[in-house]
C-alpha cells in the first residue's frame, strides 16, 4: 500500500507526515510537494519525495502515479485560485487511478456561510464525481488561527472579538493531523464525512482558558465589525486581509463554526485535547520562541 500526501511541507502536512510515520513504514509513504528541497528531512528518513504543483497539472499525474491512498491538503490563496488548484489535483487523482482520496475540508462545508466554503463545497463535489471512494475531513477551526490574538494578550492587550457569543470548535492542528493519519492508514473510511470539531466554546470561554494558562484574568472586549476592522488595521494586519477577518467574526457570530460532533474522538481513539491543555501548550511554545 502506498500513501501520498500533498502539502507535506506545510504546518498541518508536516504533522500528518510525522503522525503517519509512527505507524506506517517510511517505504509506504510518499509526499507531493512544490519544493522537494524543503522535504529533504523526510527523504533522508526513506519517504519518497515527489514534485507536484497544483498550478502545474502535468506534474500531478506523475506525482500521484501508483498511489493507493491520497490526502489532498487544501491549498491557500483566494477562492478562485484554490478551486482551480483543487480541481487540478482531483482530476490528476482520477487519471492516476488513485483508490481513495481524503481531503481536508471545512466544518459543515455543504451549508457553511463562511466566505471560504465554496472552495470546499466545490472540491468535495469534484471528488464525489470521480467515483473514487473518499473521506472528507471537515476541519473546524485551528486553535493556531488565534496565535496573533494570544500574542496580543501576552503583550497586555485584551481579547478583542466581534464574534459575540458564537461558538467555535477549536482544536490543535496536531489533533487534526492525527485524525487525518488515522483515516489514511486505517480501514473502513470509504465514503465518509467526518466533522472534526473540538467542544464548541465562546470567545469568552477561550479567553478564560488563556487566563488559566497565564494565571491572570484576560479581559474580553466585544466590539462591532467596524471597530474590529480598525483594531486589526492598527495591529498591522494588511488591508486586504482585514475584510476576511471581519467576515470570519461575522460567520462565527451567526454560528457557522458551532458544530457538535464526536467524530474526532472516533478517529483519534481518545478525547480531543481539552481547550485548557491546548491553550497551555500554545502559550508554552510562544514563551519558548
Ligand atoms: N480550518 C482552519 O482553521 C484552517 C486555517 C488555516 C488554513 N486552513 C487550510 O488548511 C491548509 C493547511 O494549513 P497549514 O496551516 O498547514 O497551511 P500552510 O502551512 O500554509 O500549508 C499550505 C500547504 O499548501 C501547499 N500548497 C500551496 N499552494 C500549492 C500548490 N500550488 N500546489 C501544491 N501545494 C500547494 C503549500 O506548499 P509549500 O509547503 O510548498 O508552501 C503548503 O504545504 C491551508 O492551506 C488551508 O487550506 C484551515
Amino acid at each position: 500500500m502506498k500513501i501520498l500526501l500533498t502539502g507535506a511541507t506545510g504546518k498541518l502536512g508536516t504533522k500528518v507526515a510525522e503522525s503517519l510515520l509512527k505507524t506506517v513504514p517510511a517505504s509506504e509513504l510518499a509526499v507531493s510537494v512544490r519544493d522537494p528541497e524543503k522535504a529533504s528531512d523526510l527523504a533522508a528518513r526513506g519517504v519518497e519525495v515527489r514534485k507536484g504543483d497544483f498550478d502545474r497539472p502535468e506534474t500531478l499525474t506523475t506525482a500521484f502515479a501508483g498511489i493507493d491512498r491520497l490526502l489532498i491538503i487544501s491549498a491557500d490563496g483566494d477562492n478562485e485560485t484554490r478551486i482551480r488548484q483543487h480541481t487540478n489535483a482531483v482530476a490528476a487523482a482520477k487519471q492516476a487511478q488513485v483508490r481513495f482520496i481524503a481531503y481536508t475540508s471545512l466544518g459543515n462545508a455543504d451549508k457553511s456561510s463562511l466566505f471560504l466554503a465554496p472552495v470546499h463545497r466545490s472540491t468535495e463535489e469534484a471528488i464525489k464525481k470521480t467515483g473514487i471512494p473518499y473521506s472528507f475531513l471537515r476541519n473546524n477551526w485551528y486553535l493556531e488561527n488565534e496565535l496573533g490574538s494570544i500574542q496580543g494578550v501576552l503583550k497586555g492587550a485584551p481579547w478583542v472579538t466581534a464574534a459575540g457569543y458564537g461558538k467555535v470548535g477549536w482544536a490543535l492542528q496536531q489533533d487534526y493531523a492525527e485524525a487525518a493519519a488515522a483515516v489514511l492508514s486505517g480501514s473502513g473510511h470509504e465514503n465518509t464525512i467526518y466533522e472534526l470539531s473540538g467542544k464548541p466554546i465562546t470567545q469568552e470561554e477561550l479567553a478564560a482558558a488563556l487566563g488559566n494558562a497565564l494565571g491572570r484574568e484576560v479581559p474580553v472586549q466585544q466590539v462591532d465589525d467596524a471597530t474590529y476592522a480598525d483594531i486589526m488595521r492598527g495591529a498591522g494586519v494588511p488591508d486586504f486581509v482585514v475584510p476576511v477577518l471581519v467576515d470570519i467574526q461575522k460567520a462565527i457570530r451567526t454560528g457557522a463554526l458551532e458544530i457538535e460532533s464526536n467524530d474526532f474522538e472516533k478517529l483519534l481513539g481518545r478525547p480531543v485535547t481539552s481547550i485548557n491543555d491546548a491553550v497551555a501548550q500554545i502559550v508554552r511554545e510562544l514563551s519558548k520562541a
